[in-house]
């Protein structure tokens, strides 16, 4: 079926320009950008005027039905992605984990749970053994499955940890690959040392878990993991990066000319670790995550490193789960399951916290929450951009509309929201997915199964120059020294 699509009059926002302009969409891609767009009575028009007309948010970092310490994620692909659309995001990219080590076979189990997706999205996968199956089934994920990253956790220990053995031989693959390494960056040994310390203390409670590892264990490794990545000349990517500690070693590093990307997300963002003192314990427990939300000032540092390009793009790191599963650790916070809720949330409160309080421009806006997401996962531009070619993932969001949070109407299946209670200004009243209006006047029209696998290619721009850097590398060494064995 054809359906068209005339957005008249609005402010059309890219990475790097805006213009007052009509966008005209047909079959699920934008046709053309240009003012004045003439069209016949059979296009359904919809009025931007006074409106920012912006690509989809994507979310680089979520987990929908995901195992994860003894629940499963409360949203699924249907349920998160309908969360997702609502607050104007439109694509997301969510972590493979293997099975029984097998890259394959969590890559068939995510391919039969993201059936019923209804807006599209990407993988990455995740890491968590080393052998020579796991090395060649990374070639296979790569080079026929349409996945371009690979998540190394260096926390969790005894699940989905790694050690820097690992690290380095799969550093090493991604890197022969044209593959993005990233790092879930904490020091496993030490937050496992810091929750023996909090137990010996009698702290059970969701406070505990903040105490158990603090900054210092989050910026050893975020340090330890931009050193070896710098010994093997491969880019970085640095997954929710929650503390001042992190985000100065990416900083540093950067500053050095390092190629080294750091995520903020949403809630380490806006929230400070004030919740996971609350008396009441599940409101303590909706806060626990990891790396842990920090004290406050955190927050405020990682928004000025965004605004100051020391971090690149915000995440959510989308991983929900309600009332009843987070009761998991009513005695001891070891057990609550780790993670938080955002895919909804997200365009709403980077727009209110960053751009409603001018520390980043509209374009700036669309470049951290969808282009250079995009560019980095080797999609742009397709995705990431209003131009004519382009996938017709599309918002209207009106800078003086206002939103409100609460778990009473958000989309996600969650019975909690750790943003809940907050206003703001700048609302989306319009997304649009795959050239179907699916988010107008408050209301949802979404369908499970319209939403596509959107595969991502090797060799993106981050590698430019690798190569180069590895010649010039081989070319400095001294020459060895020919010895002789001595005769007699
Ligand atoms: O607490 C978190 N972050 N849960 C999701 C898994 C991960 O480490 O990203
Ligand atoms: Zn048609
Ligand atoms: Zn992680
Ligand atoms: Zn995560």
């Amino acid at each position: 079926s054809s359906t068209k699509l005339l957005i008249k009059g609005g402010t059309v926002v890219n990475a790097h320009e805006m213009e007052v302009a009509d966008v005209y969409v047909e079959d699920g891609i934008i046709v053309a950008v240009r003012p004045n767009i003439k069209v016949g009575d059979d296009v359904t028009v919809l009025d931007a005027t006074g409106k920012y007309v912006m690509p989809g948010g994507i979310d680089p970092h979520t987990h929908l039905a995901f195992e994860f310490m003894d629940s499963e994620t409360i949203d699924d692909f249907f349920s998160g992605q309908a969360a997702a659309l609502a607050g104007g995001t439109t694509m997301h990219i969510d972590f493979v984990i293997p099975v029984n080590g097998s890259l394959l076979s969590g890559l068939e189990a995510y391919e039969k749970k993201s059936k019923k997706s209804c807006m599209d999205y990407g993988f990455h996968m995740a890491i968590t053994k080393w052998d020579e199956v796991v090395s060649k089934e990374m070639e296979i994920i790569v080079n026929e499955k349409g996945i371009n990253s690979f998540k190394f956790f260096m926390a969790y220990k005894g699940s989905l940890m790694i050690n820097d053995e690992l690290l380095l031989q799969g550093f090493k693959k991604c890197k022969s690959l044209g593959a993005l390494a990233m790092v879930h960056a904490e020091n496993g040994d030490a937050a496992y040392e810091g929750q023996r310390r909090m137990i010996e203390l009698g702290i059970t409670g969701p406070e505990g878990h903040a105490l158990s590892r603090p900054p210092v264990v989050e910026g050893e490794a975020t340090a330890r993991a931009i050193k070896l990545a710098s010994f093997m000349n491969t880019p970085l990517y640095v997954v929710h990066v929650m503390s001042i500690d992190a985000m100065e070693e990416i900083s540093k590093a950067r500053k050095s000319g390092q190629k080294v990307i750091g995520e903020p997300v949403v809630s380490g963002l806006v929230l400070n670790d004030s919740g996971l003192w609350d008396p009441d314990f599940i409101t303590a427990a909706k806060y626990v995550m990891s790396p842990p939300i920090r004290a406050a000032g955190h927050g405020k540092a990682l928004q000025a490193a965004l605004s100051m390009g020391a971090l690149q793009l915000v995440g959510t790191d989308h991983c929900s789960f309600n009332s009843t599963q987070k009761a998991l650790g009513i005695d001891d916070f070891q057990k609550i399951p780790n993670g938080v809720n955002g895919i909804e949330e997200r365009m709403h409160l980077v727009w209110d916290t960053m751009v409603e309080s001018g520390q980043i421009s509209v374009t700036d806006y669309v470049r951290v929450t969808s282009t250079e997401c995009a560019r980095i996962f080797n999609i742009y531009p397709r995705k990431g951009a209003i131009r004519a070619g382009s996938d017709a993932d599309i918002i209207i969001l009106n800078p003086n509309s206002s939103f409100e949070i609460s778990a009473k109407s958000h989309h996600s299946r969650s019975d909690t929201n750790v943003f809940e209670g907050w206003r703001g200004k700048g609302k989306v009243e319009v997304t649009i997915s795959g050239g179907r209006v699916v988010w107008l006047n408050d209301e949802l029209k979404v369908f499970p199964g319209s939403g596509k696998y959107v595969e991502m290619r090797p060799f993106s721009y981050l590698f430019n120059g690798i190569g180069k850097a590895d010649e010039r590398y081989l070319s400095s060494l001294k020459a060895p020294v020919k010895r002789f064995r001595a005769t007699t």
